[in-house]
C-alpha cells in the first residue's frame, strides 16, 4: 500500500521497460498522468521522437503547472532516471507547494531487457536500458535528499503487481469540519481573560483542563498562547486539554514554535517574553513540559475547514498557499511576510498580504495586534493585543459575530503602540482607495443571488469601465445602477401598442396573484445615496467630499451639475427622513433611493431641443404653408385633394407630437421647480428591503412626500387581485384616465419586490405607455394604421432578459454593500449594469 498525499507531485522513476505507464494506469486516474511520450505524440505525431523532447516536456510542465495551481494531484510519467529531471521535478512541486513524492520502478535488468525485446514501439538498442538501470541505482541512496518527501522503491514484479496507492488527506485539510467555530486570538498566557472569554461564548470551564462547549462547537486557537503573560502553563493547560478532548483545534504562532525549540535546548535569543513562559514553565512538572513540547510539535501550520469557507494561520495565509504544504507555506502561517524594511520603532514591516487577498475562504489570523478586529477582503485579525491590555476576541463562525472581554491589566508594552493608522476609516475603506483594474477587467462571470451567474462580455466590461471612470460620482459613492424595464406585450388592439390588459395577463400566467399599478412619471431616473450626515457618510461609504450623499443618473453620472443643488436635494430628503421617522425605523444613517426626478425637461433639455423639437418646429414651419398652397390648388381644381387631406392629416399628427413632448417641458428656475418622487427605498443598514413589498416602498415614499411636499412627491397607485374581474376592470379604466390627461403611462409590478414563477424569476416591472407619450417615442405618425402594424411586430425577448439580468445584478451590488463586502464587489455589479446597457437593443423598448 503507496500512501500519498490527496495533493502531491509524483515522480514515476524507472528505465525504460520498468512498467511506468502500466502501473500508473493501474494507480491513478487518466488525467493526472502526464507522460512524456504522449506529449511527444501530441507534439510532434511521434512517442519516440527524440528531437521533440524539449517541446514535449514545455507541453508537459505547462498542463503540470495549470493542475497543480488547481490544487490536483499529479504524476509525471517519464524515466526521470536523470538527477536533473528529478531536480525539475521538485522544483515544480516546491513552485506549488505541494509534496514530491518518488514512484520508483527499480526492476532487475534481464527483466526489461527482456521486455525490450518483446515491444515493437521502442527501437533504441539495449544499452540505453543498461545505462539508465546504472543512473537509478547510483540516484538511488540520494532521493530523499534530493527533496523527495516520501520514497517508495517496488523492486520485483510481485512487489508491481501488488502495489495500491491511499490517498491521505493533508494534516491541514480539515475541510470535513463544518463547525460552528469559535476562532480565538492569540492568548499569550493571559489564562484568566481565556476563561472570560470562554465563558462569554457559552463554554463551560469545568477545571484547568476541562471545557465543555455549547452543543456541537468547536475553539478554534490561531496560536501564540504562550509568552509575555501570567500564566502561560495555565493556557497551555487548557487548551491541551481541550485539543485533546477534541473541542479545540490549535494552529502554532511563531512565539509558540520558538518556545519549543527553548525547551528542546536549541539556542534562541531569549526576548519577547519567552523569559516569562521559560520561568513559569520551570516551576511545572517535567512530565507536563514534556507534554508541552509533544503538543507545540504536532501543530499543523493551518487549517482548511468547513468545505474550504474558512482558513485559520497565525500570520493569515495567502490563496494559493491554502491547503497546501511546504516549508515556505508553513513559515508564511507563522511569521506572515515582510517587506524587508523596518519602522520607526525597529519592527520589520509586514507585507499586507490581505490587501491584495481575493481568495473566496474567508481566513482568520492573529499575529499583529490591531486596536479592532476589522475585515479586509475576507480576512480578519482577531489579535487584539489582550496581554498589552487590549481584549481578546473571538470570531463566532458561521455567524462572523466578534466577540470580545478585555485584558485584566497591561501585562506587556507594546513596541508599536496600539493605534489605528488612519482614525475614522476602516482598513477596508483604506483598502478601497485604490481599486485595482484586474478586478474589474476582462470577461467577467458575476454570481448573483437571484439569478446565477450574469456573464459580462470583455469587450462590454471595457467600455462600462471607461464610461463609469470618465463620468461617473465618485466610486465609493456609486453602490447602484438601476435595471432596466421591459414594455408590457405588445397589444393587438385598435390604435394602440401598449395597454393594461397585456400587463396584467403576463403576471397572471405567470402564476401571480397581487399586482401594484404605479403611475409612471415622466422625468429622469435617479439614485440618492443619503446619509444622515456627512460623517455619517464618511464613516458609512468611507468619502471624505464634506457631502451627506449624492444624486446620480442612470449612466453613474452626477444629476446636478450644480453642486450646491444637490447639497440642497440631499439635505432636504434628509430632513424628510428625520421627520418621516425613517432613521430611527430602519436603525441606519443611511439609505439608497430609487427615484424619479421631474421634470423631464429638467435633464433632458438638451436631448428634447436636439432630437424632438427639431422636428417639431420643422414641422411648424412647413405644413401650414403647404396646406395653404395644396389648398390654393384644389381651389383652382387640380387633383390634389387626397394630398391636401394626407398634409392635413401629417400636420394634425405633428400638432399632436408636439403636446406630447411639452407636457413634460417646464422651466427650472429653482429648486421649488423640481420635484423627486421616490418610489423604493432600496437597502439601508444591514437590509436590502427586497423583502417589502411595493405597499411598504409606496407608503415610504407618501411619507417622504408629507414631510416636504415641496420637494418629494408620492406616486398614485392601485393594489389589484388579478382573479377580482372588478379591479381589473378599474385598473384598465384609471390608465385610461392617466394617458388620457397626458400622463405618460403606468408601471405594472407584482406586489412582491422579488417573485419567483413557473419560470423562473419573474419581471419586476412592467411599463404601459400611453398612446400619446409613445408618439414621442416612435415618431409623430406612428398610430396611422400601417406603421402600427409594423411596429407590433417588435420583439421584447432580448429587453426581458436583460431586465432580468440587471435586475439581479443591481440587487446583488446592494447585498454586498450592506454585508460590507469590499467595494469592488460591489462595483463588479455596478459594472455589470453599465456593461449590459450597452448591448445593442432597440432604444424605444
Ligand atoms: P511500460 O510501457 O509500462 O514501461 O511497459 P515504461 O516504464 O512506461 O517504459 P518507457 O519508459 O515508456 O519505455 C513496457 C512493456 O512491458 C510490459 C508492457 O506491456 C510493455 O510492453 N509490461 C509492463 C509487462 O509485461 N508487465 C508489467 O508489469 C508492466
Ligand atoms: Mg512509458
Amino acid at each position: 500500500m503507496i500512501r500519498v498525499p490527496q495533493l502531491c507531485l509524483v515522480a514515476l522513476v524507472g528505465a525504460s521497460g520498468s512498467g511506468k505507464t502500466t502501473l500508473a494506469r493501474t494507480l491513478f486516474r487518466p488525467g493526472e498522468v502526464l507522460s512524456s511520450d504522449a506529449f511527444r505524440q501530441l507534439v510532434a505525431n511521434d512517442e519516440n521522437a527524440q528531437d521533440a523532447t524539449a517541446d514535449a516536456f514545455d507541453a508537459l510542465y505547462h498542463v503540470a503547472r495549470k493542475r497543480l495551481a488547481r490544487g490536483l494531484l499529479t504524476v509525471i510519467d517519464a524515466t526521470n532516471v536523470q538527477v536533473d529531471a528529478r531536480r525539475a521535478i521538485v522544483e515544480l512541486a516546491r513552485e506549488f507547494d505541494v509534496l514530491p513524492v518518488a514512484l520508483v520502478l527499480d526492476l532487475p535488468e534481464d527483466v526489461l531487457i527482456a521486455r525490450h525485446h518483446a515491444r515493437t514501439d521502442r527501437t533504441f538498442p539495449d544499452r540505453v536500458i543498461a545505462q539508465q538501470v546504472r543512473s537509478l541505482r547510483r540516484s538511488l541512496r540520494g532521493l530523499a535528499g534530493e527533496g523527495f518527501r516520501q520514497v517508495t522503491v517496488l523492486r520485483s514484479e510481485v512487489e508491481v503487481a501488488a502495489a495500491e496507492v491511499q490517498r491521505e488527506r493533508l494534516y491541514n485539510d480539515r475541510r470535513d469540519l463544518t463547525g460552528p467555530f469559535d476562532v480565538i486570538g492569540d492568548v499569550h498566557g493571559c489564562a484568566d481573560e481565556l476563561r472570560d472569554l470562554l465563558g462569554a461564548l457559552g463554554y463551560v470551564v469545568h477545571d484547568d483542563s476541562t471545557v465543555t462547549p455549547p452543543p456541537g462547537r468547536t475553539a478554534v486557537f490561531v496560536g501564540d498562547l504562550v509568552d509575555r503573560g501570567p500564566d502561560t502553563p495555565g493556557v497551555l493547560r487548557l487548551v491541551m486539554g481541550m485539543v485533546r478532548a477534541g473541542t479545540a483545534l490549535c494552529v502554532p504562532g511563531n512565539h509558540d514554535v520558538k518556545l519549543l525549540r527553548a525547551l528542546q535546548g536549541k539556542k534562541v535569543t531569549v526576548a519577547h517574553g519567552l523569559d516569562r513562559s521559560l520561568e513559569q514553565l520551570a516551576g511545572q512538572l517535567p512530565e507536563f513540559r514534556r507534554d508541552v513540547m509533544a503538543f507545540i510539535e504536532g501543530l499543523v501550520s493551518h487549517y482548511v475547514l468547513d468545505g474550504g469557507h474558512l482558513v485559520v494561520a497565525h500570520a493569515g495565509l495567502k490563496a494559493a498557499y491554502q491547503g497546501r504544504a511546504s516549508g515556505r507555506v508553513r513559515d508564511f502561517a507563522l511569521y506572515g511576510e515582510t517587506t524587508g524594511e523596518t519602522d520607526e520603532f525597529g519592527l520589520p514591516v509586514r507585507w499586507n498580504w490581505a490587501a491584495e487577498y481575493r481568495g473566496d475562504a474567508r481566513v482568520v489570523y492573529g499575529h499583529t495586534p490591531v486596536p479592532e478586529a476589522q475585515w479586509l477582503n475576507r480576512t480578519i485579525d482577531i489579535d487584539t493585543g489582550c496581554v498589552f491590555g487590549g481584549a481578546l476576541t473571538a470570531l463566532r463562525y458561521p455567524e462572523l459575530e466578534l466577540v470580545s472581554v478585555p485584558a485584566r491589566a497591561v501585562y506587556a508594552e507594546p513596541i508599536r503602540p496600539l493605534v489605528p493608522a488612519t482614525p475614522d476609516v476602516t482598513p477596508q475603506q483604506e483598502n478601497d482607495e485604490l481599486l485595482d483594474l484586474a478586478d474589474v477587467t476582462g470577461k467577467r462571470l458575476i454570481e448573483t443571488g437571484l439569478r446565477g451567474r450574469v456573464t459580462v462580455r470583455e469587450e462590454e466590461a471595457a467600455a462600462a469601465l471607461e464610461t463609469l471612470s470618465r463620468f461617473a460620482v465618485d466610486p465609493r459613492w456609486l453602490v447602484y445602477l438601476p435595471p432596466t424595464m421591459s414594455p408590457s406585450e405588445t397589444s393587438t388592439r385598435d390604435g394602440v401598442l401598449e395597454y393594461p390588459t397585456e400587463a396584467l395577463d403576463h403576471y397572471r400566467c405567470a402564476g401571480v396573484t397581487q399586482v401594484v399599478c404605479e403611475e409612471k412619471h415622466m422625468g429622469s431616473r435617479a439614485t440618492l445615496v443619503v446619509a444622515r450626515s456627512a460623517h455619517a457618510a464618511q464613516a458609512r461609504f468611507g468619502t471624505r467630499d464634506g457631502r451627506a450623499g449624492v444624486v446620480y443618473t442612470r449612466s453613474g453620472r452626477a444629476f446636478f451639475e450644480e453642486p450646491a443643488l444637490e447639497a440642497e436635494v440631499i439635505r432636504r430628503v434628509g430632513a424628510a427622513l428625520e421627520a418621516g421617522g425613517l432613521w430611527d425605523e430602519l436603525a441606519t444613517d443611511w439609505v439608497v433611493l430609487d427615484a424619479e426626478i421631474l421634470p423631464w425637461s429638467f435633464k433632458a433639455g438638451e436631448l428634447i431641443r436636439r432630437q424632438y423639437a427639431a422636428v417639431g418646429s420643422a414641422a411648424a414651419a412647413t405644413f401650414p404653408a403647404e396646406v395653404q398652397v395644396l389648398d390654393a390648388a384644389v381651389v383652382r381644381g387640380l387633383p390634389l385633394a387626397d394630398l391636401l387631406a394626407r398634409t392635413r392629416e401629417r400636420a394634425g399628427l405633428t400638432g399632436a407630437y408636439v403636446d406630447a413632448y411639452r407636457r413634460y417641458v417646464r422651466r427650472v428656475a429653482s429648486l421649488d421647480d423640481v420635484r423627486v418622487a421616490p418610489f423604493h427605498l432600496l437597502a439601508s443598514e444591514g437590509h436590502v428591503h427586497t423583502d417589502r413589498d411595493h405597499q411598504w416602498h409606496m407608503g415610504v415614499a407618501a411619507r417622504l412626500a408629507t414631510a416636504d411636499p415641496g420637494l418629494l412627491m408620492a406616486t398614485a397607485h392601485r393594489a389589484v387581485s388579478l382573479d377580482d374581474d372588478v379591479q381589473v376592470a378599474e385598473a384598465v379604466a384609471w390608465w385610461e384616465a392617466l394617458t388620457a390627461a397626458g400622463g405618460e403611462g403606468m408601471v405594472v409590478k407584482p406586489l412582491e419586490f422579488i417573485t419567483r414563477g413557473k419560470k423562473g424569476l419573474v419581471q419586476p416591472a412592467l411599463k404601459v405607455r400611453g398612446r400619446e407619450y409613445l408618439r414621442i417615442i416612435y415618431g409623430p405618425e406612428y398610430t396611422r394604421p400601417e406603421h402600427l402594424e409594423r411596429l407590433r411586430a417588435r420583439g421584447l425577448t432580448a429587453k426581458r432578459t436583460l431586465a432580468l439580468r440587471e435586475f439581479a445584478l443591481g440587487l446583488e451590488g446592494l447585498e454586498r454593500l450592506v454585508r460590507r463586502e469590499p467595494l469592488r464587489r460591489v462595483h463588479e455589479c455596478v459594472l455589470g449594469v453599465t456593461a449590459l446597457e450597452s448591448e445593442t437593443l432597440d432604444p424605444r423598448l
